[in-house]
């Protein structure tokens, strides 16, 4: 049973899915069944059709809406999925108000999916609450965050944006998909939805893909159940379980994860041919008190600037240890380039724009000796340092 007096830590391990209450199992059984046998029409048994409500799928909600101090979970095919279902709050010339540097594939949903059907958007610096303020219209329903944002690291003050959005009548949705509640709960200061690609550090072990939607209240349970059941993008029961696994090591391997992240940072700052490091661990970062003040701790995920693409691409060669690839937040360290990947889908000129230039790359710390990660990272730098700066005109 859920016991409020303990840690996070250890409400991972003992909450209400424990143990099964009819067996005793202590993993939490994979209902695989679609439909569910009704004994009497006129009074439907709790579980009907498996896309409306399935055994496995909801001990993951019920699991993720306790940690995240809310009201009800749902669980979703992908994070895209459900962010896209949970956009479906708006309804034709409605506003959202979004991070400017927000993950591509949500830019992609908001720039060229919901603008057809007539839902606006503007991109604002999160940061800047002036900027937030004089962009919220009079049709603005959804201030849309992300906190750390992806790749630049920018930390937006949840509970600063939230007064804002109740006073203009607005929901606020937070992307906490960086922190997960480990280190954040934006519901706690006073956000609406938590959104999840639990692709990443929730699940964390690269092997599936999985999102969650974590509401406030009552209503808003009532309008995303609806909304859930009849878009469809749930998650299956196997992949629920997969999430539901993961999760019991989230504090341990962010913990860890963690800690090799904040040794990374610095010794990274240190190098010259770095331009910059963005880090919300870092002291001098503009938002690392507003960060302190709503989250546990920096993260595993931080970004930093080389020259150019050559000198990414020269890096990427000689650096051994992380895997390249799209995603984060797993046991392996995953580097990423959001140039060509997570913000692909975001046009040149608007990446430029924010800041995520050809030089960026993201890392997002895995579970390797923290020791072996520095020496790898020291290597390739020393490798592009041998052929000498400027980096232009680089051979690879
Ligand atoms: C911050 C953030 N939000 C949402 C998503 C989308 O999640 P998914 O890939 O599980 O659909 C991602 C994926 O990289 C992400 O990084």
């Amino acid at each position: 049973m859920t016991d409020h007096s303990h840690t996070f830590q250890t409400k991972l391990l003992h909450n209400k899915h424990k143990a099964d209450e009819e067996t005793g199992a202590v993993s939490v059984p994979i209902h695989h069944a679609s439909t569910f046998h009704q004994t009497d029409f006129d009074q439907p048994g709790r579980y009907d059709y498996s896309r409306s409500g399935n055994p496995t799928r909801e001990a993951l909600e019920t699991t993720i809406a306790n940690l995240e101090s809310g009201f009800r979970g749902f669980a979703f095919a992908s994070g895209m999925a459900a962010i896209s279902t949970s956009f479906m709050l708006l309804s034709q010339r409605d506003h959202v108000l979004v991070s400017e540097d927000v993950y591509g594939g949500t830019y992609r949903m908001i720039h060229d999916v919901l603008i057809r059907f007539g839902i606006e958007h503007t991109f604002v610096d999160m940061t800047n609450l002036e900027e937030v303020a004089t962009a919220i219209q009079p049709n603005t329903k959804v201030i849309y965050i992300e906190t750390p944002s992806n790749p630049l690291l920018k930390i937006t003050d949840i509970q600063a944006v939230v007064k804002l959005a109740k006073a203009n009548e607005c929901l606020t949705f937070v992307d906490n998909t960086f922190m997960t509640p480990a280190l954040q709960r934006p519901l706690e200061f006073g956000a609406d939805i938590v959104l999840h690609s639990a692709t990443k550090f929730i699940a964390g072990h690269s092997d599936v893909v999985a999102g969650l939607a974590v509401v406030r209240n009552e209503q808003l349970a009532e309008k995303l159940s609806f909304l859930q059941n009849s878009f469809g993008s749930i998650l299956s029961p196997h992949d629920s379980w997969l999430v539901l696994r993961g999760l019991k090591t989230l504090h341990c391997r962010l913990e860890q994860s963690s800690r090799s992240a904040f040794r990374l940072a610095h010794a990274l700052a240190k190098e010259p041919i770095i331009e910059e490091v963005y880090y919300p661990g870092f002291s001098f970062h503009p938002g690392h008190s507003t960060h302190l003040y709503q989250a546990a701790g920096p993260g595993a995920v931080l970004s930093f600037r080389l020259p150019d693409e050559n000198a990414v691409r020269f890096f990427t060669k000689h650096v051994q240890l992380p895997v390249y690839a799209v995603s984060l937040g797993a046991v392996e360290s995953i580097l990423s380039y959001p140039a060509k990947m997570s913000h692909a889908s975001m046009p040149s000129e608007e990446r430029k724009k924010r800041g995520i230039t050809d030089g960026l790359l993201r890392i997002s710390v895995g579970l390797e000796n923290a020791d072996d990660l520095l020496q790898d990272f020291q290597n390739a730098l020393a490798a592009i340092k041998r052929y000498d700066t400027p980096t232009r005109g680089l051979q690879v």
